[in-house]
């Protein structure tokens, strides 16, 4: 009789170190990586990456939330793009790159949260 709560208190443990904890850093890493979106890239993209911003119509920014960008793009070239920024050949103005302004791990962090948006 004595066994059960101590296997129960084992067991909750095992729980939180396997279950709760990781997903509470995943959680927060979200969290940091939505703030970095709205602060470095939501003024052309927009919060929500529909590009229905004011900078976003004069440069005629897709909507990344369709299928067809999402397809379209691959994670290597939206990373590239944010490495190195991008700009159609046929337009004065593009999006400058982030090379030097973000850690390599911010940059696979927003792939991802680009990649998010169109779920
Ligand atoms: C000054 C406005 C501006 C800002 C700020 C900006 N972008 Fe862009 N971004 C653009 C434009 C313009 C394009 C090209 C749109 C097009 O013609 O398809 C683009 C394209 C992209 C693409 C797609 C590239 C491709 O291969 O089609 C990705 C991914 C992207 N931006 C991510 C980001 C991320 C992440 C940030 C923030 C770190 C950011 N952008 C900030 C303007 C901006």
């Amino acid at each position: 009789m004595k066994l059960v709560p101590k296997m129960t208190v084992t067991g909750l443990a095992a729980l939180l170190f396997t279950a709760v904890l990781p997903r509470a850093a995943a959680a927060e890493a979200d969290v940091k990586t939505e703030r970095l979106w709205k602060v470095k890239c939501a003024s052309c993209h927009g919060a929500d990456g529909k590009g229905k911003t004011e900078t976003g119509e004069k440069l005629g920014i897709p909507d990344m939330t369709t299928a067809d960008w999402q397809k379209k793009v691959t994670d290597a070239e939206a990373k590239t793009a944010i490495l190195d920024g991008f700009k159609r050949p046929d337009k004065k103005d593009g999006m400058d790159g982030y090379k030097e302004k973000l850690e390599p791990v911010q940059v696979d962090a927003l792939v991802a949260h680009v990649r998010s948006l169109g779920k």
